[in-house]
């Protein structure tokens, strides 16, 4: 019996999760996402065609597959159903394969909104420049007893009940406090019958497609949004998004006991990025930086931003895999740093004259850090043409012992290049 999988991003996101879920969906029965919402963009190439996927599992490009989206995503009926038709337009059915849970939270347009004025009243420093698609809000909401839920959009009368239990207050806190618009409940409500009309099909219970799963040993793959250093518990918070994107996510995210997550595989950049506000101790604000985002084309596939780029953090990967209990690791974007003489990683920060190696919980402290390196030589050479592990320079195959090394797991596989099969494994776990 394969063992189910959980795999997640270890940095501020954008590691390349599409790319290693698509390639690994082949031998799993179901795919389910746990957490986070559309401010994802996983991007999977294949034969040169570019999908990015906001809400729907990567796994939905592999025909067949059942894709779920867990209770503890939040979820945007119009994105969803915008990215439903647009693979539809190419050719891909997710009808009688994809699952929505009629408890995952809805994120509204107000939330949108919300999230948009919320951030505008940080000072100048302190913005976190989320995606604006309402995750903080809806979430918030979800904590606060005022969301609403699948099972209620669903039912027209149910919709409207709740609609007016929550939205008056809601309506209230956007006109008081952010000089808003108020919400007229009407308008909504027929917006979102329209959607509802639409998803119906798709919502269920998926605690029981999920459990009948586990007792068939048919094998489960969970994808992971954002990465570890965004978690709302142990990022750089406030900088952070505002789900559990760690392990523990997992298990609430889709009543999937903890007891049979089984492997845990880990998503890492070679280099890192980060968008949007926050610290980013190993930052290359320079030409170094530039490079990385020219050749690691880091622009954001939610917003489009240029991503902020820097050195591979190891002192914040080794806390990423401790709290999330990596077993492996996938390697992503080698080939961005094949044009590099030098490579350095961070092995440990200088902090008020200490050197430590963990990472603090104050972000006004992390942002303090000053990053101590190891230094490698870089391998020069295009390896966009390996097809084994063991073929890689041995500079590469160097960086990588280091980097085992510094964050204590061993990287299972390697991308190089971005193209569906562009991966080379390491182990049979791999
Ligand atoms: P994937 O799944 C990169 C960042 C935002 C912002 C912070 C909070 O593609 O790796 P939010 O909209 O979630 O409230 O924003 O988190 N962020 C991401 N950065 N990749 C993502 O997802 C992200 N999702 C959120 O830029 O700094
Ligand atoms: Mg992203």
């Amino acid at each position: 019996m394969r063992e189910n999988l959980l795999v997640l991003g270890l940095q501020w996101g954008d590691e390349g999760k599409g790319q290693v879920i698509d390639v690994l969906a082949d031998r799993f029965d179901l795919i389910v996402r746990f957490q986070g919402g559309a401010n994802a963009g996983h991007t999977v190439r294949v034969t040169g065609e570019k999908f990015t996927l906001h809400l729907l599992p990567s796994g939905i490009l592999r025909p067949g597959k059942l894709c779920i989206i867990g209770n503890g995503v939040v979820v945007d009926p119009e994105c969803l159903l915008e990215e439903i038709k647009e693979l539809n337009k190419r050719g891909i059915s997710v009808d009688g394969r994809l699952m929505v849970s009629d408890r995952a939270h809805v994120v509204l347009p107000y939330h949108k909104t919300l999230d948009e004025l919320q951030d505008a009243a940080r000072a100048k420093g302190k913005k976190i420049e989320t995606t604006r698609r309402g995750i903080g809000p809806c979430y918030a909401d979800k904590a606060a007893r005022r969301g609403l839920r699948m099972v209620e959009l669903v039912e027209p009368a149910a919709l409207r009940r709740r609609l007016e239990e929550i939205v008056p207050a809601k309506s209230k806190e956007l006109t008081e406090v952010y000089g808003g618009r108020p919400i007229d409940i009407d308008g909504l409500y027929a917006e979102l019958l329209g959607y509802a009309d639409r998803l119906r099909p798709f919502v269920c219970d998926t605690l029981p497609v999920i459990a009948d799963a586990l007792a068939g040993g048919k094998p489960i793959l969970l994808e992971g949004a954002q990465g570890a250093m965004l978690d709302v518990e142990f990022g750089t918070y406030p900088f952070v998004t505002s789900s559990n994107v760690s392990v523990g996510g997992a298990t609430v995210g889709t009543g999937m006991p903890p007891s049979r997550i089984g492997r845990v595989l880990g998503v890492v950049k070679a280099y890192c990025s980060r968008v949007g506000g926050g610290p980013f101790p190993t930052e290359q604000d320079n030409e170094i930086g530039d490079l990385l985002r020219e050749r690691g084309d880091e622009f954001g596939s939610t917003t489009g931003r240029p991503r902020r780029c820097g050195w591979l953090d190891g002192v914040a990967l080794r806390h990423a895999v401790a709290f999330n209990g990596a077993d492996g690791i996938a390697l992503m974007g080698l080939p961005v740093l094949s044009a590099l003489p030098r490579i350095k990683i961070c092995v440990a920060y200088r902090l008020n004259g200490q050197t430590v190696s963990c990472v603090p919980a104050d972000a006004n402290a992390l942002a303090q850090a000053e990053p101590v390196y190891e230094e490698v030589t870089g391998w020069q050479r295009d390896i966009s043409k390996v097809k084994a592990f063991d073929d890689l320079p041995q500079a590469a195959r160097d960086y990588v012992a280091v980097i085992e090394r510094v964050v204590g797991a061993p990287v299972e596989m390697a991308s190089v290049g971005r193209e569906r099969g562009q991966i080379v494994r390491r182990t049979p776990n791999g």
